[in-house]
């Protein structure tokens, strides 16, 4: 009865569209300037992190319920970072969301939303602990790959805005209905 109910526990995942982008068009260029590129490059070469969020979550033991890839419009950015509409960042914030593909995730397990923020690391990826998916994979706080409800409440609405409620499937695994 207790393994289900907190099993139950689901957050919102995102690759944001540095995670899923950065490493298709110039795989070789790095920190530095390339050719291809007027300005700086703010993040070191690597092949695309959607495969690399989704492992660690994974490994974890987190359960994936839901999954799309979508292009969301500015607005619907907005909507997202409603919270931090009276930041300076936020027009900035919400066209970068909107610049191209998100990986859209919810993810269900025991403790999943404070962990799932623990297995991302600090806001600015210059602070987050090497082991984490951004100290790990990302350097500057624009440009932090990955986004995670901080909260049950926002992992609520998040989970409602980015899903129909038929996108997300209930299921016990095989593995589960042999251990329990
Ligand atoms: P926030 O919700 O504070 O952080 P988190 O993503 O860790 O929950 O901010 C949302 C995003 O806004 C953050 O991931 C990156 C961006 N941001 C900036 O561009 N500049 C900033 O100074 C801050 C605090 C955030």
């Amino acid at each position: 009865q207790e393994v289900h109910a907190a099993e139950f526990e689901r957050t919102f995942i995102a690759v944001k569209p540095d995670g899923v982008q950065r490493g298709l068009s110039h795989r070789n260029c790095g920190v530095m300037r390339c050719g291809n590129h007027s300005t700086t490059i703010l993040q070191p070469p690597m092949r695309d992190a959607i495969s690399e969020i989704i492992s660690r979550f994974e490994r974890k033991g987190y359960k994936l319920v839901g999954i799309k890839v979508v292009v969301p419009t500015k607005e619907f950015a907005g909507k997202h970072y409603h919270a931090l509409k009276d930041k300076p960042f936020f027009n900035g914030l919400s066209e970068f969301l909107s610049s191209g593909p998100v990986v859209a995730m919810v993810w269900e397990g025991e403790g999943v939303i404070t962990y799932g923020r623990k297995l991302i690391g600090a806001t600015d990826p210059q602070k987050s602990e090497p082991g984490t998916i951004r100290g790990d994979l990302a350097v500057v706080v624009g440009r932090n790959i990955i986004h995670g409800s901080d909260g049950p409440e926002t992992a609520k609405d998040e989970i409602n805005l980015w899903f129909k409620p038929e996108e997300l499937v209930s299921f016990t695994s095989n593995a589960e209905k042999w251990i329990y």
